[in-house]
């Protein structure tokens, strides 16, 4: 008999898959002359095709709904049938909720999509985060298309490969990586967008262009003012360089799916997602994000990392944006008098697995992980965003 301990066996073999990620950038996609969407199916036409819609948007473009049924109803030969549009609604609701991501599965099941059909995701990135995770598990997958429209999703999230839900009270707790079909970004959705909610995105652009590129960190500061107005041309700039340098980044880092500890696209968030968890959400990403870059530069001049003077050049271009750097969350202590928001280094590398790595600037443009937070250099981080949000 041959004992268990001598009898092995082993089959490896490396699987290589080319996937393509591609985005298109354009302007009013669904006006009729446009065939931006018509080049993402290829030459798969017709198409099986379902559109899913963030409810939030008619709000500020009350003809959407009909604009796109004109758009399909003009290219019906592209389609087996006129695709049905469906509304869902916009914002973390629908990440909060488990019922949205049956509801989704269920129309899926009733229009009878197969793994050859699209899925047309048209909404901010909540909504980008929740259909994507449901379109990518029916059926194992079914083709999404993204079409982000707030100012994050188009140059941060909505070029990613992430998906995710909010469970046990944590953000994103349920989620995998899938490469959508192509991700397709139209300014068009950003011309009524508030001025807080394009924040939420300007906050993504600035992290993105300190931890990769000096040049777009100096041209944002040059057109501070027109950014501020949020002039057309300027916008569709700031969002292209920040959805390539992601889109870069996701692409030819050699980490697509995070496999490793390091998240450099991170930086800023470790505070950032915990203070959104503490405030119960009521704390929006992009103004987190913000405070999370304000108390890390400050951490990374603190232990000698980071100059003064990229430090204050950082401060004050946030500050010219109306960021808040700070947040009284900070300042929240448990029953064991620990400071909450610390929790968040730990939860942090749990959420990553492996070490600890917190990407943090060592100057413009370009930063290094460090695997070790001085919890007393953190403090006065804490501490002089308070200052600086109390003079502000
Ligand atoms: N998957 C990733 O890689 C990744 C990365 C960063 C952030 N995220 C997630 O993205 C989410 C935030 O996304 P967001 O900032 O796009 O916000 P959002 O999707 O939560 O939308 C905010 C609000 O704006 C509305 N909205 C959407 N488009 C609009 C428009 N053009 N004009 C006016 N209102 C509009 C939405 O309906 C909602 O009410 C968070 O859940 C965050 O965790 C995901
Ligand atoms: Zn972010």
């Amino acid at each position: 008999m041959i004992h268990p301990k001598t009898f092995q066996k082993k089959l490896t073999e490396k699987i290589q898959i080319e996937q393509e990620h591609k985005v298109f950038f354009t302007r009013s996609l669904f006006s009729k002359e446009n065939e931006t969407l018509l080049n993402a199916f290829e030459d798969n036409r017709p198409v099986k095709a379902l559109v899913l819609l963030d409810r939030n948007l008619l709000t500020f473009m009350p003809k959407l709904e009909n604009t796109i049924q004109s758009w399909f109803e003009n290219h019906n030969d592209s389609f087996v049938s006129i695709p049905k549009i469906l509304e869902l609604p916009g914002g973390e609701a629908i990440k909060n909720d488990w019922r949205y991501i049956e509801k989704i599965w269920g129309h899926i099941e009733k229009e009878h999509l197969c793994r050859h059909s699209y899925i047309i995701a048209i909404g901010g990135g909540s909504l980008m985060d929740a259909v994507g995770f449901a379109a990518s598990t029916a059926h194992r997958g079914i083709r999404i298309i993204r079409v982000p429209t707030t100012c994050l999703a188009q140059a941060d999230s909505g070029v990613g490969v992430k998906n995710g839900v909010n469970r046990l009270g944590k953000k994103n707790w349920i989620g995998n990586f899938s490469i959508p079909k192509c991700v397709i970004n139209d300014s068009h959705f950003l011309e009524h967008i508030p001025y807080a909610l394009f924040r939420e995105g300007l906050a993504e652009a600035i992290k993105v262009s300190l931890i990769k590129k000096e040049c777009f960190f100096s041209w944002i500061e040059k057109n501070k003012e027109a950014i501020k107005l949020q002039k057309k041309e300027v916008v569709e700039e700031l969002i292209y360089q920040s959805a390539s340098l992601h889109f870069d980044h996701i692409c030819n880092s050699g980490d697509p799916f995070e496999i490793g500890s390091s998240r450099p696209l991170d930086f800023g968030h470790w505070s950032a997602h915990k203070l959104e968890q503490i405030s119960s959400f009521a704390i929006n990403h992009g103004e987190a994000v913000s405070i999370g870059i304000a108390v890390d530069i400050c951490y990374a001049h603190n232990i000698g990392m980071l100059s003064e003077i990229d430090k204050n050049r950082i401060l004050n271009l946030l500050i010219h944006f109306e960021f808040t750097l700070y947040n009284e969350h900070l300042d929240d202590y448990d029953t064991n008098g620990k400071r909450v928001v610390i929790e968040g280094i730990e939860e942090f590398r749990e959420h990553l697995g492996g070490e600890l790595s917190i990407p943090l600037l060592t100057q413009i443009g370009s930063m290094k992980n460090v695997h070790k937070i001085d919890k007393f250099k953190m403090a006065q981080a804490f501490r002089e965003v308070k200052e600086i949000h109390l003079k502000q």
